[in-house]
């Protein structure tokens, strides 16, 4: 049986930094064991300056946390009804915040089991001339569609972005659906993961690519965390990307992308992973140690991916 080195680990801060980067942002998943799991991620000397919830509106987790050291980015997660998302976002702004950039749909390429949004192009070309496009008057930048890392993903945001400037030009607007980055997901090894960034770049040339949900699920440790030393190094060195959040915000227990993909033990403790994506040095706490179990039945199959996860958890 593996014991916990948790006594040796001060959680109050991260160990000097290793490795820093700008890029790194959190994808939050709210912790449902304890709410102090969730302050984990902005601890001082926590290198993540950004972060989503899949949602529009900011987590009240993170409400004593200077908006300037932590970016909130909006995501309008699925269909929604009239401009409510619009309205949301434009609160946002007018109550002060600063809101530069919004996330598009996630995984609308995916069914509602996996997580997905599922939404057909045309029906969400719709919901973003509505929601999202007018924002960009206001000097936000648009994320394209999140789609899943399956083959049919640059297909979807195609069909999508072809009933996008129809769409546009029958309201009697000049421009076409604009976009200012892609928005990428991916559950695989490293190579897979790179291939998928060029099938990007071939069918989006020059436009700057945020990985927003990533992680080798289902591997060993030593497997899952050389795929994290490579693909954050990747992410670091390449100037098309400029930002990247890991999916692995939660304890090893609550998983559904594998034991040792995670950032956190049974504890809450930051597993060796969780400790370098912040900028720290290794732990040593190993994802299944501490109280609780893996629970195999929440395990699922998947490139279509995690994402629907916050569905479960929320
Ligand atoms: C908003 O955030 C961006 C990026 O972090 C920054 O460059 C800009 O100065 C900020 N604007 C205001 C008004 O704080
Ligand atoms: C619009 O989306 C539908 C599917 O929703 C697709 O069949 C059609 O080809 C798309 N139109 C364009 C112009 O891409
Ligand atoms: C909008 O994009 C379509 C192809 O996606 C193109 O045919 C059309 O010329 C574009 N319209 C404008 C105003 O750029
Ligand atoms: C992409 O950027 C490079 C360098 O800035 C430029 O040479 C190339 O023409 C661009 N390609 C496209 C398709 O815009
Ligand atoms: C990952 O990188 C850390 C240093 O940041 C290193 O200590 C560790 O051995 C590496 N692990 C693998 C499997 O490459």
């Amino acid at each position: 049986m593996f014991i916990s080195c948790a006594l040796a680990l001060a959680v109050s801060s991260v160990a000097l930094a290793q490795t820093s980067s700008s890029k790194r942002g959190l994808v939050f998943v709210p912790n449902a064991d304890s709410a102090k799991d969730n302050q984990i991620w902005v601890q001082s000397g926590s290198d993540l300056t950004w972060y989503y919830n899949y949602d529009a509106m900011p987590s009240p987790a993170f409400a004593g946390v200077s908006q300037a050291d932590f970016e909130f980015v909006p995501q309008l997660w699925g269909n929604t009804d009239g401009t409510t998302f619009l309205d949301q976002v434009e609160g946002l702004i007018d109550s002060g915040r600063n809101i530069t950039h919004v996330l598009g749909f996630n995984e609308p390429d995916g069914p509602a089991q996996y997580g997905g949004s599922n939404m057909d192009p045309s029906v969400a070309a719709g919901v973003w001339v509505q929601n999202i496009a007018p924002l960009a008057d206001k000097g936000v930048k648009l994320g394209l569609p999140a789609c899943t890392g399956g083959t049919g993903g640059i297909p979807w945001l195609q069909q999508f972005l072809g009933n996008c400037s129809s769409l546009i030009s029958t309201g009697g607007h000049t421009k076409n659906c604009t976009y200012d980055f892609v928005t990428i997901h991916w559950y695989g090894n490293f190579e897979g993961l790179a291939s998928h960034m060029g099938s990007y770049s071939a069918a989006f040339p020059n436009v700057t690519q945020w990985i927003t949900e990533y992680n080798l699920n289902d591997q060993d440790l030593t497997t899952t965390q050389s795929f994290y030393n490579t693909s954050s190094q990747y992410f670091d060195r390449i100037d098309s990307v400029a930002r990247y959040s890991l999916f692995g915000s939660f304890r090893s227990k609550d998983s559904n992308v594998g034991p040792n993909a995670v950032m956190l033990n049974n504890d809450g403790k930051l597993t060796d992973i969780g400790s370098w994506y912040l900028g720290g040095t290794a732990t040593g706490v190993k994802p299944q140690s501490a109280a609780g179990r893996y629970q195999a039945h929440v395990l699922w199959a998947v490139a279509f991916a995690a994402a629907g996860s916050v569905l479960l958890w929320t």
